[in-house]
């Protein structure tokens, strides 16, 4: 695999003073770094120290003339196949969240394709408060990975959630499958795949202006389809309403009922290696869609429901199909039930998770067991993001052995025998 190239933001907090050992893990991994930093971080570390370590001359002014001459802070951002951004202060996270660009390195997030990661450190309570949070979850939203914060003592004397990563992890983290000095970096383990998400709800209407539909955020789903972007796959995401934008990079299809899913699903499945069914998908819909806003002049009223097309068995029969994933939304006997529909709609795998008050639909965090033919997996409860990564890698792992590497050179071999 080519070399991970990473540009590394540092911004002005404490940890700054770690950042020249994370440039050195980074290079240890066989990642090349180069560094940008704000104003405020030179106050914590040094250019010439960083620029000793990443072996680059070290950015810190958007008006550079001789760099930008030649566009310097756009060939930086196409350079990059991904942007670390740590220490990262909650200054730092605003400005990114407001996509304000006053700055070299804001500028840089906003002109580059590569995946974003942020290393959070502050202290605890600013942490904790309300705008900071509601940043990270603005970021996060968006696709930006955040790595941490961790738990422990802080420079203030105080202790609590706030310190960055080390160094070490941050580095393992982004580059998770290097091995150390310069052998391969940065697994992307669903590299020159398609995969298709469906996420979020549906809605189907009664009169123009009510509809049937359920609790999903699309968070799931889109956490899903950011994970498999970041596994190296080219990703069609289709999408009932919900207000969340795009991750960076991916195609977005937006629908609105179940029949409106199964029609752009099947009108862009034909290329699709991997297919995840995350959306809630309405089973069933109103018979008769009336043409005008239904008067209340009867006491009481009772709607004719019929099945909606079933998107993800219709995928599922395929004749040469994708590897198939399913959901199993339940709210009891979950592994019952989500064994049944991994055999009824013959699936390739079924992750199943519990929903019900508080759990599952909407929330920021979710936990699943996965099952497939001959084995299963549990995830416990994390942030819908770390457990989508999981997902996806496990994910990853299945197809390849049931339908990528493997079958390919079991099938080569079978065809060179003829
Ligand atoms: O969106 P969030 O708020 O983040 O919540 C996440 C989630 C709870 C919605 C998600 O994790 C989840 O469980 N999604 C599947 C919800 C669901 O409809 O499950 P189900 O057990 O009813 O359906 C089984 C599977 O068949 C699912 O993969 C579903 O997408 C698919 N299906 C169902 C009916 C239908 N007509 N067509 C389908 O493709």
């Amino acid at each position: 695999m080519a070399q991970q190239k990473i540009l590394l933001g540092v911004t002005g907090g404490i940890a700054a003073y770690k950042t020249p050992e994370l440039v050195r893990r980074l290079r240890d991994r066989g990642a090349a770094v180069q560094v940008v930093m704000t104003r405020s971080a030179a106050r914590f570390v040094t250019e010439t120290v960083l620029q000793a370590v990443s072996g680059h001359p070290v950015r810190t002014n958007l008006w550079d003339e001789q760099a930008e001459a030649a566009m310097g802070h756009i060939e930086l951002a196409r350079w990059a196949d991904h942007v670390l951004i740590a220490p990262a202060t909650a200054e730092f996270m605003a400005r990114l969240a407001a996509g304000s660009a006053p700055d070299l390195l804001t500028t840089l997030c906003l002109a580059t394709r590569a995946p974003l990661s942020i290393a959070p450190a502050m202290n605890h309570v600013m942490w904790d408060h309300a705008a900071v949070q509601a940043n990270r979850e603005c970021l996060q939203s968006r696709g930006v990975r955040i790595l941490g914060p961790a738990e422990g003592d802080q420079a203030c004397g105080e202790t609590g959630l706030g310190r960055m990563v080390e160094p070490d992890a941050i580095a393992a983290a982004l580059l998770a499958d290097a091995t150390l000095a310069g052998a391969t970096v940065g697994s992307q383990p669903l590299q020159g795949r398609t995969v298709m998400v469906t996420a979020g709800p549906t809605r189907e209407a009664i009169d123009p202006v009510r509809f049937v539909s359920n609790r999903s955020s699309g968070k799931m789903g889109y956490a899903l389809a950011q994970a498999a972007a970041e596994a190296g796959a080219r990703v069609v995401l289709v999408s009932g309403p919900v207000q969340r934008p795009v991750p960076q990079g991916l195609e977005r299809i937006m629908i609105e009922s179940a029949e409106e899913l199964f029609a752009a699903t099947h009108a862009h499945i034909d290329d699709v290696d991997i297919f995840i069914a995350a959306a809630a998908v309405s089973d069933y819909r109103p018979r008769r869609v009336e043409s005008q806003k239904i008067k209340k002049t009867r006491a009481e009223m009772t709607l004719d429901f019929v099945k909606s097309p079933d998107i993800l068995a219709s995928v599922a029969k395929l004749a040469s199909g994708p590897f198939t994933v399913g959901f199993a939304a339940e709210t009891h006997k979950v592994r019952e039930h989500a064994l049944t529909k991994l055999a009824a709609k013959q699936l390739d795998m079924i992750i199943a998770n519990e929903v019900g008050a508080g759990i599952g639909f909407e929330q920021d965090e979710n936990a699943a067991h996965v099952y497939w033919r001959d084995g299963d997996q549990a995830f416990p409860l994390a942030h819908k993001s770390t457990l989508a990564r999981a997902l996806i890698e496990l994910i990853a792992q299945r197809y390849n052995v049931g339908f990528g590497e493997d079958t390919a050179v079991e099938l080569t071999a079978l065809a060179s025998r003829d």
